[in-house]
C-alpha cells in the first residue's frame, strides 16, 4: 500500500477509536461563534492525527481545524485534516461524522481517507488508483437526470444571517427526489462516490472539509468543480461535487437560482 495513505489510514482509525469511545460520554461543548460548536474531542482526535502525520513526515506542511499548522516553506506536500467532521451531530449524539485526511501534492489531491467510525465505513483514494469503500472499489451513480436524483448540501456554522442556499435548497428540493442535510461534508462527498447521491453542493467550506473527499468522488468517476462549473481547489467560495451526468444541469440550475435571487424573483 502507498506510505502515504497506509498513514493516514492508521491514523484516522486511531481516532476515530476516540471518538468512538467519547461519543458514548457526556459532551464537553464550548463554542467558536454563534453554533459554532467544538468538543474536548475535536481537539483529542486532531493531536492524534497530528502527531503521527508529524512524527512520519516532519518536512511535510499541514493544516488542521483545530489550530495545528506546519508550514513548511516550498514543501512538495500538504496535509489537510479535519479531525471531526459533523460536530453538530457528534454534540448532539446524531452518529453521523467523520474524520477526514487528505494530501496533496504541488497543489494536486493525492491520498483522501474519510472515516466513519460508527458505521465503520472506510473510504479512501490515491490519485489515479480509483476509490474505495473498504476493500471494495466504489463508482458514482449512473443516474443521468437531476428529477431522479438525490442530492445533498450542507449549510455553515458562520454567516447563518442572508445565507442564499435556503434559495438553493428550496430549488433543488422541487427538481429532484429530495435534497439531504447530513451535517459532514466529507460524508456527502463520500456519498457520491458510493453512488449513494447523485450531486452536492455546499458555500464557504474549508480546505479540510473537501481535500480528501474531492479525490474520493474525482477517482470514483465524478466531477469537482465549483457552483459556476469552474476549477474548484478546496477552501474555494463554493464547491458542486457529482456523478459528472447531472452536473451540467446542476450548474445550470444553479445559475439561474442565482440570476433570479439577485433581482429579487426569489
Ligand atoms: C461542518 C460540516 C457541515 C457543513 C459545515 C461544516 P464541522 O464541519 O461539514 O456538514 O455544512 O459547513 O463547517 O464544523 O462539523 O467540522
Ligand atoms: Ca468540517
Ligand atoms: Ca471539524
Amino acid at each position: 500500500m502507498n506510505e502515504f495513505l497506509e498513514v493516514a489510514v492508521e491514523a484516522a482509525k486511531e481516532a476515530g477509536a476516540a471518538l468512538r469511545a467519547e461519543f458514548e460520554r457526556p459532551k464537553t461543548i464550548s463554542y467558536k461563534g454563534e453554533v459554532d460548536l467544538v468538543t474536548e474531542s475535536d481537539r483529542h482526535s486532531e493531536s492524534i492525527i497530528v502527531s503521527k502525520l508529524r512524527s512520519r513526515f516532519p518536512g511535510h506542511a499541514l493544516l488542521a481545524e483545530e489550530g495545528s499548522r506546519v508550514a513548511a516553506e516550498s514543501a512538495k506536500y500538504c496535509w489537510y485534516v479535519d479531525p471531526l467532521d459533523g460536530t453538530t451531530n457528534f454534540a448532539h449524539s446524531y452518529p453521523c461524522f467523520a474524520v477526514s485526511i487528505g494530501l496533496f501534492e504541488d497543489g494536486k489531491p493525492l491520498v483522501g481517507v474519510v472515516l466513519n467510525p460508527i458505521a465503520n465505513e472506510l473510504f479512501t483514494a490515491v490519485r489515479g488508483e480509483g476509490a474505495c469503500l473498504g476493500a471494495k472499489r466504489i463508482h458514482v451513480s449512473p443516474i443521468e437526470k437531476l428529477a431522479t436524483s438525490l442530492v445533498a448540501t450542507g449549510f455553515p456554522s458562520h454567516q447563518r444571517a442572508n445565507n442564499r442556499n435556503i434559495y438553493y435548497y428550496w430549488e433543488f428540493t422541487l427538481h429532484s427526489h429530495g435534497v439531504r442535510r447530513d451535517g459532514s461534508a466529507a460524508l456527502d462527498l463520500c456519498s457520491v462516490a458510493a453512488g449513494r447521491f447523485e450531486g452536492f453542493w455546499e458555500f464557504g467550506l474549508h480546505s479540510w472539509d473537501t481535500a480528501a473527499g474531492m479525490l474520493i468522488v474525482e477517482e470514483a468517476g465524478g466531477t469537482v468543480t465549483d457552483l459556476q462549473g469552474g476549477a474548484y481547489q478546496p477552501g474555494g467560495r463554493s464547491v458542486l461535487a457529482t456523478n459528472g451526468r447531472v452536473h451540467a444541469e446542476m450548474v445550470d440550475m444553479a445559475a439561474s437560482i442565482a440570476e433570479r435571487a439577485a433581482t429579487s424573483a426569489l
